[in-house]
């Protein structure tokens, strides 16, 4: 099959890297409106290039747009108009309310779209969604996640990052309702400035703790950063009645054990999100073509999305205000 990718910038040329490497994938089509940049992307990686969006989703079977965030709602109502089977990175729109109406328009044309949320596709993620639906973990009494980046990002990229929630924690405010699979009631958010005066600057804060209460009783500990000396280091644990599960802990992980027998940090420390979650992202890449060729159910639809979003906001909610948040009274 042929294979489009819209936006070939940093994770669009590492997606369009990985599509090309697999066995099913014929050929990657690729499309950037900077001129030369598909064409570059194009010769190094042995791929092709158009130069217009129509073309690319004429000729490809599957459409990867890997685009900057606002141009996501636009490019993903062309995509599904043209009837093509599209992986849209996240966020699939910025706000709750333009994206509940994008939500329904992609839902009312029936072609399937996958949101690129990676931990949906981490094998120990997988596998740890797998036991848990097969009851394997028995009633979850606890969910810990945290997700901390090695080195904070560009200063200059924090006006229009949306803030911790929306850019960092998000990813686990999607994994963790997936992992759980019921709804939250109620959301505690708090935060500190202890990086860089950056982030205050920002109006933003570059340490965070969430705590989520589900419906059920259970709850979840989300904590992230943006600095973490030894490396980036993200982990999911879940306890349940009949099992206590970790994703994400391995010699790998950047945690120093003061057990005798524990571990240390090695030198092959994950330094970024791109090594912690390569195999996440190559499984991604899998899916995605396989959804395309009708073989797999879609395990990140869009409207898991609001779930997230929804969840971003009222952590901002929560920490500028002190209080718990109901997720009754955050906009639908
Ligand atoms: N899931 C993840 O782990 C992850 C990681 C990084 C970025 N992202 C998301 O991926 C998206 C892209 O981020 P990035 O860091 O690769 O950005 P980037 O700026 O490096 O690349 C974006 C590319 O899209 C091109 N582009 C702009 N408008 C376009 C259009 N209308 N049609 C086609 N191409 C267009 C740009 O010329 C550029 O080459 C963002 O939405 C971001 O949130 C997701």
């Amino acid at each position: 099959m042929r294979i489009g990718v819209a936006g070939v910038g940093r994770i669009g040329a590492m997606h369009a890297r990985t599509l090309g490497s697999l066995d099913q994938v014929d050929q990657v089509l690729l499309y950037d409106p900077l001129p030369g940049r598909a064409a570059a992307v194009a010769r190094e990686l042995g791929a092709a290039h158009v130069d217009t969006l129509d073309e690319l989703l004429a000729g490809s079977a599957g459409v990867l747009l890997a685009t900057p965030t606002d141009t996501h709602p636009e490019l993903l109502r062309r995509a599904v108009g043209a009837g093509v089977p599209t992986l849209c990175e996240k966020p699939i729109a910025r706000e709750v309310a333009e994206m509940a109406v994008l939500v329904a328009d992609v839902e009312a044309s029936g072609v399937p779209v996958l949101v690129g949320f990676q931990r949906r596709f981490d094998p120990a993620i997988v596998e740890l969604h797998r036991r848990i639906r097969a009851g394997e973990v028995g009633t979850i009494y606890q969910v810990r996640a945290t997700g901390n980046d090695a080195e904070p990002p560009d200063f200059g990229y924090l006006p229009s990052s949306g803030g911790i929630f929306r850019d960092l924690l998000i990813h686990d405010l999607d994994a963790v309702p997936w992992l759980v699979g019921e709804p939250v009631v109620q959301v505690f958010a708090s935060g500190s400035v202890l990086v860089d005066q950056a982030f205050a600057d920002a109006d933003d804060v570059d340490n965070a703790v969430v705590v989520l209460r589900f419906a059920g009783g259970a709850h979840a500990l989300l904590t992230g950063g943006r600095h973490n000396p030894l490396g980036y280091d993200h982990r999911v644990e879940v306890l349940g009645s009949r099992d206590s599960l970790a994703a994400g802990l391995d010699p790998r992980t950047p945690l120093t054990s003061l057990e005798p027998d524990g571990s240390r940090v090695g030198p092959d420390a994950h330094p970024g999100f791109v090594e912690r979650f390569r195999a996440a992202y190559r499984n991604e890449m899998v899916v995605f073509t396989e959804v395309v060729a009708g073989r797999a159910d879609n395990p990140s639809p869009v409207r898991d999305s609001l779930v997230s979003l929804r969840l971003a906001v009222a952590c901002d909610q929560s920490r500028r205000t002190g209080a718990p948040v109901s997720m009754l009274e955050v906009a639908r």
